[in-house]
C-alpha cells in the first residue's frame, strides 16, 4: 500500500501528468484538497472509490484516512493543486507518513505560475531583462513569513515576482514594490489560470489597483516584472548562428569536435 501525492495542476483537467492520471485511476482511495481540484479529475477514480474532500479535515483526520487505507491495504491518490513543492502542506503529511511507516511517492504537477505565464503568452526570463523568477507570498492568518523574506528584499533584486495568496492585499503589494520597480513597471493579475473562467488584467503598478472589480476572488496570481511587456531584449546566444556548442559545432576548431 502506498500514498501517492499528485500535483493536480492549476485547474484545467488535462493539465496533469499521465503518471498522475494513471495513479488516480489505480487507487481505490482519493483524498483531494478542496475546490481548486477540478471535479473532472475525480472522474479518473475507479468505480466505487472512496473520494474525500479534505478541505474540512484536520491534519490528524487526514492522517487517520492514510492509516485506515494502509490497514485495508488500499493505495491512496492524494491530490493537491498545482505542484507539490510550493504551498501544498505536503511536508507535514510526509512527516506523519514517515512516523507511521507508510510508503509514499511524489508526482509533480503544473504550478499556477507556469499556467499564468502561459496565459500571458510570456517568457518570464528574457536575456538582459530578468533572469530570475521569485515565487513568493505575503503573510496570511495561518502562515507568517520568515523575517528576511519581505517583498522589499525580493524587489531589490529586480527579479520577476510571482506573488501568490495576495490579491486581497494588492494595494499593500503595490505600495511596497513601487519604490523598487517604478510606477510604470508592468504587472499582470491572472485569475484562475487555465480554468474556463480565467481572467487577466494587465496594467502598471501605478494603475492596477483601480482596475479590479469586487467580483474577482482570491485564486489569482500577481506577476510583476519588466519582462511582461519587454520587446527590446537580447536574443539567446544558444541559438546564435556563430555560437559553437556541443550539438552544433561551429568554426575551424570547435570546442566540442565531432568524434566520428
Ligand atoms: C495554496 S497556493 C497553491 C499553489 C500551488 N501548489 C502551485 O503549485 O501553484 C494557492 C495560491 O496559488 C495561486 N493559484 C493556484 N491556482 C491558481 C490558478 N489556476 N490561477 C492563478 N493563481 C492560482 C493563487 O495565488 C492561490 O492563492
Amino acid at each position: 500500500m502506498t500514498v501517492h501525492f499528485i500535483g493536480a495542476g492549476p485547474g484545467a483537467a488535462d493539465l496533469i501528468t499521465l503518471r498522475g492520471r494513471d495513479l488516480i485511476a489505480a487507487s481505490p482511495v482519493c483524498l483531494y484538497a478542496g475546490s481548486l481540484i477540478p471535479e473532472a479529475l475525480l472522474a479518473h477514480c475507479p468505480q466505487g472509490a472512496r473520494i474525500v474532500n479534505t478541505a474540512s479535515l484536520s491534519l490528524d483526520e487526514i492522517a487517520a484516512e492514510f492509516k485506515a487505507a494502509h490497514d485495508a491495504g488500499q493505495d491512496v491518490a492524494r491530490l493537491h493543486s498545482g505542484d507539490l513543492s510550493i504551498w501544498s502542506a505536503m511536508g507535514e503529511q510526509l512527516r506523519r507518513l514517515r512516523a507511521l511507516g507508510i510508503p509514499f511517492t511524489v508526482t509533480p504537477g503544473v504550478p499556477a505560475f507556469s499556467a499564468a505565464a502561459a496565459a500571458l503568452e510570456c517568457e518570464l526570463t528574457l536575456p538582459g531583462v530578468a533572469q530570475s523568477v521569485i515565487l513568493t507570498r505575503t503573510p496570511g492568518r495561518a502562515s507568517a513569513m520568515p523575517q528576511p523574506e519581505t517583498l522589499a528584499a525580493f524587489a531589490a533584486t529586480g527579479a520577476v515576482l510571482a506573488i501568490h495568496l495576495s490579491v486581497h492585499v494588492l494595494d499593500k503589494v503595490v505600495a511596497e514594490l513601487t519604490p523598487y520597480y517604478g510606477a510604470d513597471c508592468p504587472v499582470a493579475i491572472v485569475w484562475r489560470a487555465s480554468w474556463p473562467e480565467q481572467r487577466i488584467v494587465r496594467a502598471t503598478l501605478a494603475t492596477i489597483c483601480g482596475l479590479l472589480g469586487p467580483e474577482l476572488e482570491r485564486t489569482a496570481l500577481i506577476v510583476v516584472g519588466k519582462t511582461l511587456d519587454a520587446t527590446h531584449f537580447d536574443e539567446s546566444r544558444l541559438y546564435a548562428g556563430d555560437y559553437d556548442r556541443r550539438y552544433r559545432p561551429v568554426g575551424t576548431s570547435p570546442r566540442f569536435p565531432e568524434t566520428g
